[in-house]
């Protein structure tokens, strides 16, 4: 028991240097408490698999909201929304799930390392804010936008360019999260 608290105290000292996002740092106690090694030790043999799962799902959600968010900024009017949304919803649903199932996965496999990544918060919330973004859409303006005449509705144009703009900060965060910036070049 002393012996863990000493680990918790020397790890949180070793935590992450201070930056401008380390007040979204999840606390350390938390994370060593979510560890779980018999669930680490079950996955390890597929883990590059959940992986592959997450970013292959990821790509084909990115590629399909993408469309869907151009189509809603006004791009290309002679582009039917309603064929298109149909097209691009089942992949954008499902492939998000597949996506955050698998993200989960990675996430609870090293809890620690995982979340000291300087991004990873901020990741987390620009996703809520994409679902919120979305769910938002869904329930106030997506009909009207489908039903409209000709060039898209005010909202639908802010909405789809939001989306555009969350979904391509999750992408950035989470590439940051595994390569950051080099803080010193080799000459
Ligand atoms: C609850 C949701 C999610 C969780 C918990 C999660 C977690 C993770 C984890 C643990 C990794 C491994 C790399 C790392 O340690 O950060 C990862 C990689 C990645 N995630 Fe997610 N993720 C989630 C959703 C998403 C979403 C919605 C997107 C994009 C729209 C996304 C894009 C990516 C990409 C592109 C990578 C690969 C980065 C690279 O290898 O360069 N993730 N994610």
């Amino acid at each position: 028991m002393v012996r863990a608290t000493l680990a918790a105290k020397d790890l949180r000292e070793k935590m992450p240097d201070p930056h401008a996002l380390s007040f979204l740092y999840i606390p350390s106690d938390v994370l060593i408490a979510l560890d779980n090694r018999s669930y680490r030790f079950a996955l390890q043999p597929f883990h590059h698999l959940v992986r592959m799962a997450h970013i292959l799902s990821i790509s084909a959600f990115f590629g399909a909201i993408v469309l869907l968010d151009l189509r809603l900024t006004g791009l290309r009017p002679a582009v039917q929304l309603k064929a298109l949304s149909e097209l691009a919803m089942p992949v954008i649903y499902w492939m998000f799930g597949i996506g955050v199932v698998s993200g989960l996965m990675l996430f609870f496999y090293d809890p620690v390392h995982v979340a000291s990544h300087a991004y990873f918060s901020l990741k987390i919330i620009l996703i809520v804010l994409g679902m919120f973004n979305a769910a938002l859409f869904n329930r106030r303006g997506f009909v009207s936008a489908l039903n409209a005449p000709d060039a898209m509705p005010r909202h639908a144009r802010i909405i789809g360019a939001v989306s555009l703009m969350l979904w391509i900060g999750v992408m950035i965060c989470a590439t940051l999260n595994v390569e950051a910036a080099p803080k010193v070049l080799l000459r």
